[in-house]
């Protein structure tokens, strides 16, 4: 049984269409990354999983949570402020914008413990915030600060330490460490696996950068245009990737071989409602041809495989 579950998602604003046809599962305690340059749907589809769309962006298709006996599409918002905090956790770019600049780091930690039972006294749910403080390496003292007082890394840290106070079945992260400086990234990052798997949490890690999916996960899904274009394990997918999109990002990585040289993809990613018919790549990729203007067709399994009508590499083993 899968902790996340999401079948043919769709997300459109009035008549322009933003992800397309969207399968993504996440097993119990797997990490999986989500990547593709920005603007390719991948907030949006975590969005879609979190309810926390904009009233006018619209999602279809199925959202299935292990352990929760309704489809998260459609759901009500008391419904999804009882799953969120508990059963489902998030982490985003800016940590600011999680946490309240008026109340002190100890009591919103406490806070969400309180608010979903899962520690029964206000002196229990204090002593648990301070264990939780230490588990991402900051000093008690900072209970009793405010926001404002720490470091962009270190409210980053009290945002997952409130993530992960109520055991998540299932973590999503969007850009976690973007925002930060790069001194701190890697600790925030060794933070977020050292917590899911402390947890046996699932992961879903959103990310452009290749290098951090490569070091945080074991299974990868890569978007461009609002649509997965290929999935698989990621040292299958970093080191023979099928989609044309996939080797392009790549190439433009800094995880290609030292000594080889950043070869950039050409052309930018197009404004939602503005990429080509039938692989939405075609405008931008070298190999394509007249057959490009219909849609691929998904090749392979449901976890492992691209849609490409002129893939790269060697078939996966
Ligand atoms: N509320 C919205 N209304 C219209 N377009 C949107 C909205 N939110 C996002 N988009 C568009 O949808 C596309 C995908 O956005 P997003 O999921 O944020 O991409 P990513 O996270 O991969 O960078 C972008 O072209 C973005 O401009
Ligand atoms: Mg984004």
């Amino acid at each position: 049984m899968n902790v996340l579950e999401v079948a043919g998602l769709n997300v459109s604003v009035r008549d322009t269409t933003l992800v397309s046809d969207v399968d993504l599962t996440v097993g119990p305690g797997e990490r999986v990354g989500l990547i593709g340059e920005s603007g390719s749907g991948k907030s949006l589809t975590a969005l879609s999983i979190l309810g926390l769309l904009p009233e006018d962006v619209v999602p279809s298709g199925s959202v299935r949570l292990s352990g929760v006996d309704h489809d998260l599409i459609g759901a009500d918002e008391r419904a999804l402020s009882r799953i969120r905090g508990r059963d489902l956790a998030m982490v985003f770019q800016e940590p600011m914008t999680a946490l309240n600049p008026t109340m002190r780091i100890g009591d919103q930690i406490a806070e969400t413990m309180l608010i979903h039972h899962t520690h029964p006294t206000r002196s229990a749910a204090r002593a648990a915030a301070a264990d939780l403080l230490d588990r991402v390496q900051l000093p008690a003292d900072l209970l009793r600060a405010y926001p404002h007082q720490l470091s962009g890394g270190q409210r980053q840290r009290v945002v997952l330490a409130i993530a992960l106070s109520n055991d998540p079945a299932l973590l999503i992260c969007d850009e976690p460490t973007t925002a930060l400086d790069v001194t701190v990234q890697a600790l925030v990052l060794d933070l977020i696996v050292q917590g899911v798997v402390a947890r046996s949490s699932a992961l879903l890690f959103i990310t452009h950068d290749l290098a951090v999916v490569a070091t945080v996960c074991e299974r990868v899904l890569v978007m461009y245009g609002g649509r997965v274009v290929e999935s698989g394990p990621v040292h299958e997918v970093f080191t023979n990737p099928r989609h044309r999109y996939t080797q392009g990002l790549l190439a433009a990585s800094n995880l290609e071989a030292a000594g080889s040289r950043l070869t950039t993809i050409p052309g930018t990613v197009p404004a939602a409602g503005h990429f080509p018919s039938g692989c939405v790549f075609r405008n931008r990729c070298a190999h394509a041809t007249d057959l490009c203007a219909t849609t691929p067709a998904w090749s392979g399994t449901s976890t492992t495989g691209y849609a490409c009508h002129h893939p790269a590499g060697a078939p996966h083993a």
